[in-house]
């Protein structure tokens, strides 16, 4: 496809006219190598997805669009088609985009046409985010981000870095600082690599040292993506997120949001009502230590309402 989805953004995640395939960056393999991969059946994109070679909440949103189309054109059978399109919906459970995204396809008369739609779409309303949020980064700032929120993660020009780079290239931005983001470090290896293509200045730390920095006076504010924002606005984003927001607060420094209006679930009162990913132990045993005994790996957690500054969307803030 030589148009703007598959030139113009990230190639995180597009649609392969030769195959039928849906085609996608690894993101495991970042930034060490930048490896084009296709799935040709919905079993590979499932597993690109739940093993994270394709994530971030928009980015996983279109794989699952593009997945409905991929199921469509490779399956006859009408109740199999089915069967594959629930699986795919719940190939991971956190994010809003993906069950969304799936939705939407999957009740579209044609389902490759809606899938490049909310691509289409996504590219807009990151640029859209980047524009509304630089209100809030000042002259000079130093800021703090978590998890990776650029343009493999939405497969257009990111969230929360689409705003840091946006207000880099008009010189505001004197520093970001990275959280690593155990323990999968979608900052060490995403966020960071981002930063530096970009040439913004960039150090990176480990998710514990972020209020020690606070502590010493390094930060003006954080900036970070989101998963599922329930109806009073807490926000489920990666874990580590809500300990940041608490970080922030005891600092008093401003802790934004940026996520697309689709984020918002509208049946969620609040936040204890998101679904919480939990992951396997593997992922703790990356880094040597004992692997017998209990393990808990959430994947995300919940930061209260009242620990957000705005929540920057498409259409402003909220
Ligand atoms: O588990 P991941 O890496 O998919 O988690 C990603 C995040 O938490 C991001 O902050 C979020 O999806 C926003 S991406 C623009």
């Amino acid at each position: 496809v030589s148009d703007d989805i598959h030139l113009g953004a990230s190639r995180s995640v597009y649609w392969d006219n030769d195959g039928p395939a849906v085609a996608y960056l690894d993101q495991r393999l970042l930034p060490h190598a930048e490896k084009q991969c296709r799935a040709v059946d919905v079993a590979a994109l499932i597993d690109a997805i739940r093993t994270l070679a394709i994530r971030g909440a928009p980015a996983i949103g279109i794989a699952g669009a593009y997945g409905v189309a991929l199921i469509r054109a490779t399956v006859s059978d009408i109740a199999e088609q089915k069967k594959q399109i629930a699986l795919l919906r719940q190939a991971r459970p956190t994010a809003i985009n993906l069950a969304w995204a799936v939705d939407l396809a999957s009740t579209a008369e044609d389902a490759l046409a809606e899938a490049m739609r909310i691509h289409r779409e996504q590219i807009a309303v990151d640029r859209a985010i980047a524009q509304h949020g630089l209100q809030y980064i000042p002259d000079d700032a130093r800021i703090i981000t978590h998890c990776h929120t650029g343009g493999v993660a939405t497969a257009g020009e990111g969230t929360a870095l689409g705003v840091i780079i946006a207000a880099h290239r008009l010189g505001r931005v004197k520093h970001v600082y990275v959280d690593e983001t155990r323990p999968l470090l979608q900052g060490a290896r995403l966020t960071l690599w981002e930063l530096m293509k970009n040439g913004v200045p960039a150090t990176l730390l480990i998710d514990g040292a972020a209020a020690s920095l606070m502590g010493r006076g390094l930060i003006d504010l954080a900036f970070v993506g989101a998963d599922r924002i329930a109806k009073n606005r807490d926000t489920a984003n990666k874990i580590g997120t809500y300990s940041l927001a608490v970080a922030a607060k005891y600092h008093n420094l401003p802790f934004y949001v940026a996520a697309p209006e689709v984020t918002f679930d509208p049946t969620l009162p609040s936040g204890d009502h998101i679904h919480i990913e939990e992951r396997g132990a593997d992922e703790l045993h990356t880094i040597a230590g004992q692997r017998d005994g209990n393990f808990t790996n959430p994947a995300f957690d919940v930061t209260p309402s009242e620990l957000i500054t705005a929540i920057v969307t498409e259409n402003g803030s909220r």
